[in-house]
């Protein structure tokens, strides 16, 4: 059974995920986490805030998951948020054109990038058929299909919104007062955690690629002129880069391995802050258990990045043979806040004062409104200000005896020397500036599933094949389990005792008195339960108890007092043999 397969099973049978709906006939695209992948995904939202919102001093917000048309206007979001779509004319079936091109030729890795007229003719050269019924695909359309979920805000049709696409755009649209809260001064964070959707054209494997997912996202906000990131925190982490030339073949070919430090001065790394950010995330990885041997960072191609991003990398987690994007890093620019600013009218900008008030020659106007009411009627207000915006722009305009102004595509000439024009000296103190954004986007159902993957292995003990699961004892669902090994004589009154006082003391505890301890232990190795505390008849006599550990299967005996501090050490990092 393949790696994805084997998961599957377990994730079923023992309540990580599983399909949603099944009792209807299911619903493509939709997942529920049973008990034991809810803990896991909350165990790695909160390493996520941890590192990202408490380490890395951010704020964190939680915005509504629907939002007005016109937020998505402004975003691009609208217009550019497609995927490329190709229906079988057999029977029905939509796909992914870009995917199917990358599934049946080798050497194209993004076909994204080349547009769907490119994609079509792939489609036809190569013989591609309809994955679901065999169908020659060729003479079939490859069109753009907008990604949003959209809906009504209140009765009737005249509100319209979507289900936000990214959590990103509840954080940018609030920018105004936010910057409120970080008092005007760059750079500041802004995290959230929540839920984002995308009517996926073809969902599959598994949490990969869902219609309702959890992203957890940061927001940077920085001065590109002045702000810097703590790079020395992170210059000597080592990075696994696959870079844009070594994916067109300029370069050798693979992933090369580089501290940050050495990967900004000689490249590929290019901007400072995605940088920075690659450099933390690694340590974020390997905290929730990505095995960082099937894990990389892909610079994107040119014609691959969305329509905000300026500089991005993906970072990679290797499943099943193929590398699945779990996170991407974008240098977004002042794309959003400049787009919401425009659309809105509102200030999506911070002032940045200037080291020393600076003096500086303002074209200015004050019009004669005796001359332009009566010339321009209702008019008047419009070309005063139509004017004022030309005066700022071009003033050569007004070296003539008269100056043109354009209103709905009229032009209008105003003597000059009704304008009021003059160049006037004006001191200031500063400057209106929107700031640039860095943004980490983490997949927290792509992390869920890779962990899972990574953490999935079978061994022999006592001559018997195990399944496991070598989850950081941090993210496990259960960190211990207490077994009595009988349920008679006062052991498990005993047992229960002990798991009692190891849930007061904050640890997520499992109690298991069904089977035999072999049993027992092999369910606890199969969800990732650290370990686990036997009560027996020593107990009763000594009051020890046994722990054994997972991935060794090293047992030791430890006094029940002194269980919850030993536990503590474990989870952090000491091994029960140095104890
Ligand atoms: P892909 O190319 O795989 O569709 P993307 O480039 O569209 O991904 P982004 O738009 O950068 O992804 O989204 C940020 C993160 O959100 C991704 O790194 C991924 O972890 C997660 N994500 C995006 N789409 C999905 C999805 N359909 N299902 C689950 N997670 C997703
Ligand atoms: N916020 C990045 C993305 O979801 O596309």
């Amino acid at each position: 059974m393949s790696e994805t397969a084997a998961l599957a099973e377990l994730a079923k049978r023992r309540g990580f995920f599983f399909a949603s709906n099944e009792a209807y006939g299911g619903t493509a695209g939709f997942y529920t986490y049973g008990p034991e992948g809810a803990a896991l995904k909350r165990n790695i939202e909160d390493a996520w805030r941890d590192l990202f919102v408490r380490e890395l001093g951010n704020m964190e917000l939680e915005a509504p998951t629907v939002m007005p048309e016109a937020v998505f206007e402004a975003s691009g979001h609208l217009e550019g948020f497609d995927d490329m779509i190709l229906e079988c004319a057999e029977c029905g079936a939509t796909h992914r054109a870009d995917h199917l091109v990358e599934d049946a030729v080798p050497d194209i890795e993004d076909a994204e990038a080349l547009g769907t007229e490119r994609v079509a003719e792939l489609v036809a050269e190569h013989g591609i058929g309809c994955p679901s019924c065999g169908a020659a695909l060729a003479e079939e359309p490859v069109e753009e299909f907008n990604l949003m979920f959209g809906t009504n805000i209140g009765p009737g049709s005249g509100a319209p919104g979507y289900l936000r696409p990214e959590t990103a755009q509840g954080i940018f649209v609030e920018f105004p007062r936010l910057k409120e809260y970080a008092r005007n001064t760059l750079p500041f964070g802004v995290a959230q955690i929540g839920r984002a959707y995308r009517n996926e054209i073809s969902p599959r494997r598994a949490l990969v690629r869902v219609r309702e997912f959890t992203q957890a996202e940061l927001e940077h906000f920085i001065d590109p002129e002045r702000d810097r990131p703590p790079i020395e925190a992170v210059e000597d982490v080592e990075v696994p880069l696959y870079s844009a030339s070594a994916q067109t073949g300029d370069g050798d070919g693979g992933v090369e391995r580089h501290t940050v430090g050495a990967a900004l001065e000689a490249g590929p790394l290019e901007s400072e802050w995605v940088a920075y950010y690659l450099g933390r995330s690694v340590e974020f990885y390997e905290r929730i258990g990505i095995d960082m041997d099937r894990f990389r960072y892909r610079q994107h191609l040119a014609g691959e990045r969305a329509h905000y991003a300026a500089d991005c990398w993906d970072a990679e987690a290797e499943i099943g043979g193929n590398w699945i994007e779990v996170t991407g890093f974008a240098y977004r620019s002042d794309y959003d806040l400049s787009k919401h600013g425009e659309h809105s009218g509102e200030p999506f900008t911070v002032f940045r004062q200037y080291d020393e008030p600076r003096t500086v020659e303002r074209a200015v106007v004050d019009p004669d409104m005796s001359y332009l009411g009566p010339e321009f009627g209702e008019a008047a207000g419009e070309v005063a200000d139509a004017l004022e915006a030309l005066a700022g722009r071009d003033r050569s305009a007004f070296e003539g005896d008269s100056v043109t102004v354009e209103l709905d595509g009229e032009t209008h000439a105003v003597p000059v020397e009704t304008t009021g024009f003059a160049v006037e000296e004006q001191t200031e103190a500063g400057e209106h500036i929107t700031p640039h954004v860095i943004e980490p986007s983490f997949g927290v159902g792509r992390l869920v599933y890779s962990v899972l993957i990574h953490a999935h292995g079978t061994d022999t003990v006592d001559d018997e094949e195990r399944s496991f699961l070598e989850l950081p004892a941090a993210m496990a669902p259960t960190t211990v389990a207490v077994v009595p090994l009988m349920t008679k004589d006062g052991l498990d009154e005993r047992a229960e005792g002990i798991a009692a006082r190891l849930r007061a003391d904050g640890f997520e505890v499992a109690y298991d008195d069904t089977g035999n301890i072999g049993r027992r232990y092999r369910r606890q190795d199969e969800v990732g339960t650290p370990y686990c505390v036997t009560v027996d008849y020593e107990t009763l006599e000594d009051d020890t108890v046994t722990i054994r550990e997972r991935d060794s299967t090293e047992q030791k005996r430890v006094s029940a007092d002194d269980l919850s501090a030993v536990i503590r050490r474990l989870v952090s990092g000491d091994a029960l043999s140095e104890l």
